[in-house]
């Protein structure tokens, strides 16, 4: 039954979620992020704010949608929104280590119209799904910034827990700022989404 299902989920190519649908990145989406990342608001979120040209937007979703999980360490995919198919932003695993089953996460929405609304929260169960149950991963960790409440709230919605404190690594707008680390055990995130899984379709 199990296996019938990993089969299903690889062959609709698109993971769905509650209220998204994680799909490959395309080219096309480059327009959206140019968008939002020359959003320096948005950006200061995530490190640095600095202007980025389209050509290295290109050039860095290239690198990205190219990415093979075992050979770069990496994935990429996009989310959308189930019902509409509205781009939101990215989700990614990367740093992933073979030999302990481990990777890093990051994901935006990038529409302040779209934040606040469960999507952060549904797609980072999709991909810790995923993670544990077609990459075979055993634990996820992240870093946010330590005044990222929304964030926080969303990632220990799904189960991540606090785990330290990098303190005054970030320089952003001419003060330094801790960012918090978060891990979570395959065994706790399914304890803390007893229902969840992903679906093949709508
Ligand atoms: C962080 C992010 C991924 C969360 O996704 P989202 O779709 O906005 O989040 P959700 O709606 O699923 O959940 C947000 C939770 O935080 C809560 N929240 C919102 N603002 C908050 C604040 N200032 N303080 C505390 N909690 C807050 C919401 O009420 C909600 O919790 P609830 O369901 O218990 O009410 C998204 O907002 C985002 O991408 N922001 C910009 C970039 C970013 O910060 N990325 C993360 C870098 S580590």
């Amino acid at each position: 039954m199990l296996i019938f299902i990993y089969q299903e989920v690889l062959a609709s190519n698109m993971y769905y979620g509650d209220l998204t649908c994680i799909r490959a990145v395309e080219p096309s989406d480059i327009d959206e992020v140019l968008k939002y990342w020359n959003d320096l608001n948005f950006g200061r979120l995530l490190g640095p704010p600095i202007p980025w040209s389209r050509k290295f937007l290109e050039t860095w979703i290239e690198k990205r949608i190219s990415a093979d999980p075992w050979r770069d360490k990496m994935i990429e995919l996009a989310i959308t929104d189930k019902a509409t198919g509205e781009f939101l932003g990215f989700v990614h695993l990367e740093d992933i280590k073979r030999p302990h089953s481990r990777a890093e996460f990051g994901i935006s929405i990038h529409s302040p119209d779209n934040q606040s609304k469960g999507y952060g929260t549904d797609a980072t169960r999709v991909i810790l799904w995923v993670a544990f149950n077609i990459l075979g991963l055993h634990s996820i960790y992240l870093d946010t910034m330590e005044d990222n409440k929304r964030a926080i709230r969303t990632y220990e919605k799904v189960g991540f827990k606090q785990v330290g404190l990098l303190r005054e690594t970030e320089f952003i707008d001419g003060a330094y700022k801790g960012l918090l680390v978060m891990d979570i055990l395959r065994r706790e995130f399914e304890a803390a989404n007893p229902d969840f899984s992903v679906k093949m379709k709508p």
